[in-house]
Formats: structure tokens, C-alpha cells, sequence
């Protein structure tokens, strides 16, 4: 998946302080559609998508979307770009009621009524306007932080597991709307959900210790026989 990638990563190495996490990691998104990254716990998926998004510095590697290198530019640069990212963790203002959180995505949106699809994608969100996110589900503040994200625009987001905390109920009307989503836009989604990633995604990479051990079409990766010991805690 090298010709005319949307977002290419290549031989990524970052390390915390002198402990080194990723290692010669590459992976590439088209304009459509949706890559997953897969690997158990500590792995280095979030710290994968954090060098992406530029809250971490890689010490050596590259990082292009639609062909110009953002390695070295700030966050905010490489989300005016069309960078979206939510976070594993923290992805909403507690205190905030919903529409705040929206309002706080929709600054720097250049479309009239962004909330608006947001709201037709997210239904639940509309009905929970003046809560604080707090108080949300898991589920919903997940919905949440996946709107607010997408009021920036991005042509391709960056999700950490999106689904973490939710029933299983949740977790197949989430993989709905993401296949819609990926209609318009790219998305990289790091998800410890194997059969939802499989199927959104139309390519997966499994990170084991750091490094990309095993990569492919979602069908191939699903019958490697490789696959479960990855995951395997
Ligand atoms: N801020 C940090 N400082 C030092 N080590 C970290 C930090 N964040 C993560 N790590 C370590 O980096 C490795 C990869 O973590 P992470 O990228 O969060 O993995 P994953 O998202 O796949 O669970 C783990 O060994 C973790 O302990
Ligand atoms: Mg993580």
C-alpha cells in the first residue's frame, strides 16, 4: 500500500526518554476508507497515532499527508491540514454540557451547520444537549469526541479505540456509521474489537513489541495463523 497514499509513515522509531517503542514502523492510508492497527496492550498504538498527530516527536522516520511532510510541523498545523484525532482517553470536557463540547469543535469549522451532521450521525447526542459529558455513557462520550472531531472537517481521523468500555449493541451501530464515514474520509483506527476493525477496515497492521509483525487485507489477516498469539495478553 505504497502508490499514492493520503497519509504515509515510514520507518518510525520513538522512544519515551532512552525507551525506545516503535521501531521502523511504516504504515500508509488511501484518501477512502479505513486502516486498522492492531496489537495487544503496550504494543504502541496510541503512541503510534500521537507521533502521527504531533503530540510526540519521532526520532527518526517520516510522516507525509497528501504528499507534504508534516513531521516536523506543530499539531495544530497538521490538523488544519485534515488531521482528526480522538484520543484514547480524555477525548471530551467532563464539565462541558454536550453542545459546549460541540460548540468548543465547531471554532474552527469552516461549514455553516457542521452540529448539525453531527447530530443526523449521532441522534442520541441531540437528546443530551444540556448534560454535562460526564455524565454521558461511555458509548455517548465516545459518539461524542468522534463529533467533535469530525467538526474540523478532517479528511482523515485518527481513532483510538473508539469502543473501549461499550457493549457489544453499541459497538455494531458505531461500525455502521463508520462505514459511512469512510465514503467520505480516511480513517485510521486503532481497536482491540478484532471483528469490528476486520470489518471496516480495508487494510490492518498488528504491532507486536513495537513493530509491525504481520500486515495485510482483512481477510488474510483474520486466517494467519500468527494472529492470535499477537493479541494474546
Ligand atoms: N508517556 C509515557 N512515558 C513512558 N512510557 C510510555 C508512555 N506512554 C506509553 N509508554 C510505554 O510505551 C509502550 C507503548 O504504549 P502505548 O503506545 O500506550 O501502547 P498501546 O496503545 O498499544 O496499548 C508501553 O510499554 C507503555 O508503557
Ligand atoms: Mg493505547
Amino acid at each position: 500500500m505504497s502508490e499514492q497514499s493520503f497519509l504515509d509513515v515510514r520507518g518510525l522509531c520513538v522512544s519515551y526518554g532512552r525507551s525506545q517503542v516503535l521501531f521502523d514502523v511504516s504504515i500508509a492510508a488511501h484518501r477512502r476508507g479505513a486502516v486498522a492497527v492492531l496489537g495487544r496492550n503496550g504494543a504502541g498504538k496510541t503512541t503510534l497515532l500521537r507521533t502521527i498527530v504531533g503530540e510526540l516527536e519521532a526520532r527518526s522516520g517520516s510522516i507525509t499527508l497528501g504528499a507534504r511532510d508534516i513531521m516536523r510541523m506543530p499539531t495544530e498545523r497538521r490538523i488544519r491540514m485534515g488531521l482528526g484525532y480522538v484520543p484514547q482517553e480524555h477525548s471530551v470536557f467532563g464539565r462541558l454540557s454536550v453542545s459546549e463540547n460541540l460548540a468548543v469543535g465547531a471554532l474552527s469549522s469552516p461549514d455553516p451547520s457542521p452540529v448539525d451532521r453531527v447530530l443526523t450521525m449521532f441522534p442520541e447526542l441531540g437528546q443530551r444537549l444540556g448534560q454535562p459529558a460526564g455524565t454521558l455513557s461511555g458509548g455517548e462520550r465516545k459518539m461524542l469526541a468522534i463529533g467533535r472531531a469530525l467538526l474540523s472537517n478532517p479528511k482523515l481521523l485518527l481513532l483510538d479505540e473508539p469502543t473501549e468500555g461499550m457493549w457489544v449493541g453499541v459497538i455494531e451501530e458505531i461500525a455502521e456509521r463508520l462505514q459511512e464515514l469512510v465514503k467520505e474520509i480516511a480513517i485510521v483506527i486503532v481497536e482491540q474489537h478484532l471483528e469490528l476493525a476486520l470489518d471496516v477496515a480495508d487494510y490492518a497492521y498488528v504491532l507486536d513489541r513495537g513493530r509491525v509483525a504481520l500486515e495485510g487485507r482483512p481477510s488474510a489477516v483474520r486466517n494467519d495463523s500468527q494472529l492470535l498469539q499477537l493479541l494474546a495478553p
